[in-house]
C-alpha cells in the first residue's frame, strides 16, 4: 500500500541558524517513525545546512522549486543538479504562490515535472483551484486540466507525488472539509486511473495542503484517498509539525 508522506513547506522563512534548529528538533522528534516519510523545504539559502542536520536520518529534503535545465545562463535561478549536489531528494513544483506571483503556467510546471523527474528527483505536484473557481463549480475542471497537462508525456508516475492544495485554504486558517478534499483527491486518482492504470493511481500519494494543523489532520488522514499533508505555517513550529507527523502515522 501507499506509505504517508508529511512535508514542511517554510516558504520564505527561516534564516540559517532557524532552519538548523527547527530541523534538529523534527529530526530528532520523529526518530523512529515507520512506514511513511518526513520531508523538509527550506528556503534555498538553507538547504546545505538543513542536509548536513538531518544527513543519515530518514528526514528529507526538498527545494520549493527549481528551473529546468541542467546549467547556463538563467541568472537567479537553480537547476535540479544543484538541488541534488546539496542533499535534495524530493522538489516542490507548481505551488499556487508561484502561478500566482511568478505567473507559472500548466506548460511550465510539465517542463519541470519531467526534468526533476529525469533527474531522479521526486516531484511534488501542487494542484488545486481557488475560491472562485469553486464557487463556479468548475474545480474538478481545474484540477482535471492542472493534473492532466502537468503530468503531459510523462511515462509513468513512480517519482510523482500530488499536492491538492486548494488556493482559498492556504494560509487562510479555512481549511477544507475531510470531505471536500476526500471529493478531489478521489476525483484526482480516478483520473490517474484512467491515465495510468489501476496499479500506478494506486500506488501514486495525493497529499492534503492548505490550513492543516495538528488539531484538524485527524480527520483529513482518516479519508480513504488523502496520503499525507504539504505543510505551511504550522510547519514552522516544531511540536505542531511532529504533531501532524505523528497523528499522521498512527493513522496510516
Ligand atoms: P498553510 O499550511 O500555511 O495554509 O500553507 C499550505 C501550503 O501552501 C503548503 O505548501
Amino acid at each position: 500500500m501507499r506509505q504517508w508522506i508529511v512535508a514542511g513547506n517554510w516558504k520564505m522563512h527561516n534564516t540559517v541558524a532557524e532552519s538548523i534548529a527547527l530541523a534538529k528538533a523534527i529530526k530528532e522528534g520523529a526518530a523512529g517513525l515507520q512506514g511513511g516519510t518526513v520531508v523538509l523545504a527550506p528556503p534555498f539559502t538553507a538547504l546545505a545546512s538543513v542536509h548536513q542536520v538531518i544527513q543519515g536520518s530518514p528526514v528529507c529534503l526538498a527545494a520549493q522549486n527549481m528551473y529546468p535545465e541542467d546549467k547556463g545562463a538563467f541568472t537567479g535561478e537553480v537547476s535540479p543538479l544543484m538541488l541534488k549536489d546539496v542533499g535534495c531528494s524530493y522538489v516542490i513544483i507548481g505551488h499556487s504562490e508561484r502561478r500566482k506571483y511568478f505567473l507559472e503556467q500548466d506548460t511550465d510546471v510539465n517542463r519541470k515535472v519531467k526534468k526533476a523527474t529525469a533527474c531522479e528527483l521526486i516531484a511534488v505536484m501542487c494542484v488545486g483551484e481557488t475560491d472562485e473557481e469553486r464557487d463556479r463549480g468548475i474545480t474538478q475542471d481545474i484540477v482535471g486540466r492542472q493534473v492532466q497537462t502537468g503530468l503531459s508525456g510523462m511515462e509513468n508516475l513512480e517519482n510523482v507525488v500530488i499536492a491538492y492544495e486548494p488556493v482559498w485554504a492556504i494560509g487562510t486558517g479555512k481549511v477544507a472539509t475531510p470531505a471536500q478534499a476526500q471529493e478531489v483527491h478521489g476525483f484526482i486518482r480516478g483520473l490517474l486511473r484512467r491515465l495510468y492504470g489501476g496499479p500506478a493511481a494506486e500506488q501514486t500519494r495525493i497529499i492534503y495542503g492548505g490550513s492543516v494543523t495538528r488539531d484538524n489532520i485527524g480527520d483529513l488522514i482518516a479519508m480513504e484517498d488523502i496520503d499525507g499533508a504539504l505543510v505551511g505555517g504550522a510547519s514552522l513550529k516544531a511540536d505542531q509539525f511532529l504533531g501532524i507527523i505523528e497523528k499522521t502515522s498512527s493513522a496510516k
